[in-house]
Protein backbone atom coordinates (compact mmCIF):
# COMPACT_ATOMS: atom_id res chain seq x y z
CA UNK A 1 0.00 0.00 0.00
CA UNK A 2 1.14 3.29 -0.74
CA UNK A 3 1.93 5.70 2.03
CA UNK A 4 0.46 9.64 1.53
CA UNK A 5 1.34 12.21 4.03
CA UNK A 6 -0.23 15.91 3.65
CA UNK A 7 1.48 18.66 5.72
CA UNK A 8 2.28 22.29 5.95
CA UNK A 9 5.37 23.36 3.97
CA UNK A 10 8.34 24.80 5.84
CA UNK A 11 11.03 26.78 5.38
CA UNK A 12 13.37 23.30 5.05
CA UNK A 13 11.31 22.36 1.84
CA UNK A 14 11.29 25.64 0.20
CA UNK A 15 14.74 24.07 -2.40
CA UNK A 16 12.92 21.41 -3.30
CA UNK A 17 9.64 23.43 -3.95
CA UNK A 18 11.91 25.79 -6.48
CA UNK A 19 13.28 22.95 -8.45
CA UNK A 20 9.53 21.18 -8.66
CA UNK A 21 7.99 24.43 -9.28
CA UNK A 22 10.88 25.46 -11.89
CA UNK A 23 10.23 21.65 -13.89
CA UNK A 24 6.72 22.29 -14.38
CA UNK A 25 5.82 25.71 -14.59
CA UNK A 26 9.18 26.71 -16.37
CA UNK A 27 8.76 30.65 -17.65
CA UNK A 28 5.60 30.71 -15.35
CA UNK A 29 7.08 29.56 -12.46
CA UNK A 30 6.72 31.77 -9.18
CA UNK A 31 9.97 32.77 -8.22
CA UNK A 32 11.94 31.51 -4.91
CA UNK A 33 11.52 34.79 -3.56
CA UNK A 34 8.02 34.70 -3.65
CA UNK A 35 7.55 30.93 -2.37
CA UNK A 36 9.65 32.13 0.65
CA UNK A 37 7.55 34.67 1.12
CA UNK A 38 4.42 32.96 0.78
CA UNK A 39 6.31 30.22 3.61
CA UNK A 40 7.24 32.82 5.59
CA UNK A 41 3.69 34.03 5.66
CA UNK A 42 2.13 30.96 7.41
CA UNK A 43 -0.34 30.82 4.26
CA UNK A 44 -2.02 27.86 3.45
CA UNK A 45 0.65 26.00 1.73
CA UNK A 46 0.32 21.75 1.74
CA UNK A 47 2.81 19.06 0.19
CA UNK A 48 2.49 15.81 -0.25
CA UNK A 49 4.71 13.02 0.22
CA UNK A 50 5.05 9.59 -0.87
CA UNK A 51 6.95 6.86 1.11
CA UNK A 52 6.97 5.91 5.05
CA UNK A 53 10.83 5.80 6.13
CA UNK A 54 12.41 7.87 2.88
CA UNK A 55 10.13 10.33 2.33
CA UNK A 56 9.69 12.13 -1.16
CA UNK A 57 7.74 15.41 -1.76
CA UNK A 58 5.57 14.69 -4.94
CA UNK A 59 3.46 18.25 -5.14
CA UNK A 60 2.07 20.81 -3.54
CA UNK A 61 -0.75 23.57 -3.48
CA UNK A 62 -0.59 26.95 -2.30
CA UNK A 63 -4.15 28.53 -1.38
CA UNK A 64 -4.42 32.38 -0.43
CA UNK A 65 -7.66 34.26 1.10
CA UNK A 66 -9.56 36.86 -1.58
CA UNK A 67 -11.57 37.37 1.18
CA UNK A 68 -13.09 36.47 4.26
CA UNK A 69 -15.84 34.32 1.74
CA UNK A 70 -13.27 33.45 -1.12
CA UNK A 71 -9.69 31.69 -1.11
CA UNK A 72 -8.07 31.04 -4.17
CA UNK A 73 -5.66 28.16 -5.48
CA UNK A 74 -2.33 30.37 -6.97
CA UNK A 75 -0.64 27.60 -7.09
CA UNK A 76 -1.04 23.45 -7.57
CA UNK A 77 1.08 20.54 -9.16
CA UNK A 78 2.25 16.64 -9.01
CA UNK A 79 5.79 15.87 -10.04
CA UNK A 80 5.65 15.34 -13.44
CA UNK A 81 7.05 11.22 -13.06
CA UNK A 82 4.00 11.12 -10.54
CA UNK A 83 1.25 12.46 -12.65
CA UNK A 84 -2.04 10.66 -13.73
CA UNK A 85 -1.71 8.26 -11.32
CA UNK A 86 -4.46 9.70 -8.46
CA UNK A 87 -2.07 11.73 -6.21
CA UNK A 88 -3.58 15.47 -7.73
CA UNK A 89 -7.38 14.02 -6.66
CA UNK A 90 -6.02 13.41 -3.35
CA UNK A 91 -4.49 16.46 -2.59
CA UNK A 92 -6.87 18.41 -4.35
CA UNK A 93 -9.78 16.75 -2.42
CA UNK A 94 -7.93 17.08 0.81
CA UNK A 95 -7.44 21.02 0.39
CA UNK A 96 -11.29 21.23 -0.47
CA UNK A 97 -12.28 19.22 2.82
CA UNK A 98 -9.18 21.29 4.60
CA UNK A 99 -11.33 24.59 3.36
CA UNK A 100 -14.77 23.12 4.41
CA UNK A 101 -13.28 22.90 7.93
CA UNK A 102 -13.39 26.65 7.98
CA UNK A 103 -17.79 26.83 7.49
CA UNK A 104 -16.52 30.63 6.77
CA UNK A 105 -15.29 30.04 2.77
CA UNK A 106 -18.08 29.73 0.10
CA UNK A 107 -16.40 30.14 -2.73
CA UNK A 108 -12.89 28.32 -4.16
CA UNK A 109 -11.71 30.41 -7.35
CA UNK A 110 -8.67 29.73 -9.43
CA UNK A 111 -6.84 30.48 -12.55
CA UNK A 112 -5.75 28.25 -15.53
CA UNK A 113 -4.15 27.75 -18.66
CA UNK A 114 -6.57 28.26 -21.50
CA UNK A 115 -4.31 25.23 -22.83
CA UNK A 116 -4.23 23.24 -19.71
CA UNK A 117 -7.22 20.63 -20.74
CA UNK A 118 -6.02 17.86 -18.27
CA UNK A 119 -6.32 20.49 -15.44
CA UNK A 120 -9.38 22.00 -17.00
CA UNK A 121 -11.15 18.19 -16.93
CA UNK A 122 -9.51 17.64 -13.44
CA UNK A 123 -11.45 20.47 -12.01
CA UNK A 124 -14.58 19.66 -13.75
CA UNK A 125 -14.34 16.76 -11.91
CA UNK A 126 -14.10 18.17 -8.66
CA UNK A 127 -17.10 20.19 -9.74
CA UNK A 128 -15.62 23.75 -10.48
CA UNK A 129 -17.64 26.03 -13.07
CA UNK A 130 -15.29 27.16 -16.12
CA UNK A 131 -16.07 31.23 -16.29
CA UNK A 132 -16.85 31.52 -20.52
CA UNK A 133 -14.73 34.99 -20.43
CA UNK A 134 -11.02 34.32 -21.16
CA UNK A 135 -8.66 36.57 -19.07
CA UNK A 136 -5.93 37.49 -21.87
CA UNK A 137 -2.26 37.82 -21.53
CA UNK A 138 -2.60 36.17 -17.68
CA UNK A 139 0.57 34.34 -17.50
CA UNK A 140 4.66 35.90 -18.14
CA UNK A 141 4.61 33.08 -21.56
CA UNK A 142 1.43 35.70 -22.66
CA UNK A 143 -0.70 32.66 -22.21
CA UNK A 144 -4.39 33.39 -21.53
CA UNK A 145 -6.50 32.02 -18.63
CA UNK A 146 -9.75 30.98 -17.22
CA UNK A 147 -11.46 31.46 -14.24
CA UNK A 148 -12.64 28.65 -12.53
CA UNK A 149 -15.41 28.35 -9.62
CA UNK A 150 -16.37 26.17 -6.58
CA UNK A 151 -19.48 27.64 -4.44
CA UNK A 152 -19.10 25.50 -1.28
CA UNK A 153 -22.92 25.82 -0.31
CA UNK A 154 -24.21 24.17 -3.82
C1 LIG B 1 -3.06 19.03 -12.88
C2 LIG B 1 -2.35 18.05 -11.96
C3 LIG B 1 -2.05 18.71 -10.63
C4 LIG B 1 -3.27 16.84 -11.74
O1 LIG B 1 -2.62 15.92 -10.90
P1 LIG B 1 -2.57 14.37 -11.28
O2 LIG B 1 -1.98 13.64 -10.15
O3 LIG B 1 -1.93 14.21 -12.59
O4 LIG B 1 -4.14 14.09 -11.40
P2 LIG B 1 -4.92 12.72 -11.17
O5 LIG B 1 -4.08 11.55 -11.55
O6 LIG B 1 -5.50 12.74 -9.80
O7 LIG B 1 -6.08 12.85 -12.23
C5 LIG B 1 -7.12 13.74 -12.01
C6 LIG B 1 -7.89 13.96 -13.29
O8 LIG B 1 -7.09 14.75 -14.16
C7 LIG B 1 -7.32 14.34 -15.49
N1 LIG B 1 -6.04 13.82 -16.00
C8 LIG B 1 -4.88 13.64 -15.31
N2 LIG B 1 -3.91 13.24 -16.15
C9 LIG B 1 -4.45 13.17 -17.36
C10 LIG B 1 -3.95 12.82 -18.64
N3 LIG B 1 -2.67 12.47 -18.83
N4 LIG B 1 -4.79 12.89 -19.70
C11 LIG B 1 -6.08 13.25 -19.54
N5 LIG B 1 -6.62 13.58 -18.34
C12 LIG B 1 -5.82 13.54 -17.28
C13 LIG B 1 -8.41 13.32 -15.46
O9 LIG B 1 -9.64 14.00 -15.51
C14 LIG B 1 -8.22 12.73 -14.09
O10 LIG B 1 -9.37 12.16 -13.57
P3 LIG B 1 -9.73 10.64 -13.92
O11 LIG B 1 -8.50 9.84 -13.68
O12 LIG B 1 -10.84 10.31 -12.98
O13 LIG B 1 -10.14 10.65 -15.35
C15 LIG B 1 -1.03 17.53 -12.62
O14 LIG B 1 -1.33 16.96 -13.86
C16 LIG B 1 0.02 18.62 -12.78
O15 LIG B 1 0.81 18.87 -11.87
N6 LIG B 1 0.06 19.26 -13.97
C17 LIG B 1 1.04 20.29 -14.23
C18 LIG B 1 0.80 21.52 -13.37
C19 LIG B 1 -0.58 22.05 -13.54
O16 LIG B 1 -1.12 22.09 -14.63
N7 LIG B 1 -1.17 22.49 -12.41
C20 LIG B 1 -2.49 23.09 -12.40
C21 LIG B 1 -2.35 24.54 -12.68
S1 LIG B 1 -3.92 25.35 -12.73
Amino acid sequence: MVTLITSNVNSRDLRKIVNLEQEVFKENAFSKHLLKKLIENHTFFLKLEIGKIKRELIGFIIVINETKERTNIINYLIKPNFQNSGYGSYLLQHTINKIKQLKTIKKIVLNVQISNLIAIKMYEKFKFKRNPSIIENYYHSGESAYLMELDLDS
